[in-house]
């Protein structure tokens, strides 16, 4: 596989809105549905912008806000067939799903996508979907050691299919997989080694695992220093692994862009006037569950005001409001801390979505070309 530089340039993914009320909780109009017409729409304007990734959602019950739901394989699946160069990436649970029954998922979905899929291995915050379906809810660091387990299957069992060998074997504490085999191995894509997998999660166990067997390491919304702190932990703990490539970062980050500064703010601020605080507390109350229940009481959500929550996953911290020069030059500023790809939501998809690819992505571009100029891209990590 190529070395990944951070002369490259800055990957895009936006999430994908099968969740019903937007990605923020709040009363404001909002004209995004969940529904699979509209989000094939929003998939097709998102590659033609310069969106290279799309994030499925996954919850399977009515919660803070979010009354109605798609299944993210299956919509993942679905938004695949309807685009061209779009890679979409499926969040899972372990503990919900087997990691053979979804390897096996994601090669198919691999073969039909002529190698776009991918997954996001999510440890989950949300106990009662699991105690409501009847199933164990693990201490923090132990959802952590099943994801990380869960991984190495993946893995294993995707790379033993494609060098012929021997059936795969893994005897853990999670899962026991005997001399397995999958037939077909994934399509075999040039700088790709398998299926991206993506990891959602910033514990100290999430951490841990981001740095020893993700691809990607995804980040809640974050100012520059929280971004940092992060890169470093996890770049350190790829380092003990002995991996010679350490993972990439995604970082999240809820964009308002419009012509005027002013304007921006004012969508922001009525964002956050019409938060609906019952639904906002409840998701409080229920990411207690995240790295605020573990050991150091570090991860994610673990310090986010209510202001924050708003948006779900903390992507008003990343501070993408304003002008799209503005959003563009802090865009780029993440990059030389060593962002690899941007993990984008909007209010009103379609109109947003269009507007940044035709009005920021340029500036972003331009920005980048004059960094690598100026040597402040370091050329490989
Ligand atoms: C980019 C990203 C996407 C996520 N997507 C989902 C999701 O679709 N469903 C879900 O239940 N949790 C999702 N999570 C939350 C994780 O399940 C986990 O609860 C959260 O990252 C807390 O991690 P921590 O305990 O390591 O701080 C996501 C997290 C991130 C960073």
């Amino acid at each position: 596989m190529p070395e990944h530089t951070a002369q490259d340039p800055l990957k895009f993914a936006y999430w994908v809105p099968n969740v019903s009320g937007g990605l923020v909780t709040s009363t404001i109009e909002q004209r995004t549905d969940w529904s699979y017409e509209f989000n094939v729409e929003v998939a097709q304007l998102a590659e033609k912008v310069g969106f290279e990734y799309a994030l499925s959602q996954v919850r399977y019950t009515a919660s803070y806000g979010a009354d109605q739901q798609h299944e993210s394989t299956s919509l993942s699946l679905a938004l695949l067939t309807q685009t061209e160069k779009l890679k979409v990436i499926a969040a899972i649970h372990p503990g919900l799903w087997h990691p053979a029954v979804l390897a096996k998922f994601i090669i198919t979905a691999d073969h039909i996508s002529g190698g776009r899929a991918a997954v996001n291995v999510v440890s989950g915050w949300f106990k009662d979907e699991f105690t409501g379906l009847g199933e164990a809810w693990l201490e923090h660091d132990e959802r952590y050691r099943r994801s990380e387990e869960f991984i190495r299957v993946l893995r294993g069992l995707w790379t033993s299919a494609q060098d012929g060998g021997g059936g795969f074997t893994h005897l853990g504490d999670f899962y026991r997989i005997h001399d397995f085999t999958l037939r077909p191995a994934p399509v075999d894509v040039p700088g790709r080694a398998h299926p991206e997998i993506f990891q959602g999660g910033n514990s100290t166990a999430a951490r841990r695992n981001g740095g020893t067997v993700a691809d990607w390491y995804f980040s809640n919304g974050k100012d520059f220093d929280g971004f940092t702190e992060q890169y470093l932990e996890v770049n350190q703990n790829a380092a003990l692994a002995g991996r010679a490539t350490p993972p990439k970062f995604g970082l999240n980050g809820f964009v308002v862009a419009r012509d005027s500064e002013d304007e921006a703010h004012a969508v922001l601020e009525e964002i956050i006037a019409k938060a609906n605080p019952e639904a906002v507390e409840g998701f409080r109350q229920a990411v207690r569950q995240a790295g605020a229940s573990s050991g150091d009481g570090k991860g994610m959500w673990a310090d986010s005001t209510t202001r924050d929550l708003v948006q779900y996953n903390d992507g008003f911290r990343t501070g993408l409001i304003g002008t799209p020069e503005q959003v563009a030059t802090r865009i780029v500023e993440y990059k030389k801390l060593g962002v690899d790809l941007f993990l984008l939501g909007f209010l009103h998809y379609l109109e947003d979505i269009a507007y940044f690819g035709e009005k920021v992505l340029p500036i972003v571009r331009e920005l980048e070309a004059d960094a690598v100029r100026a040597g402040e891209l370091a050329p490989a990590r």
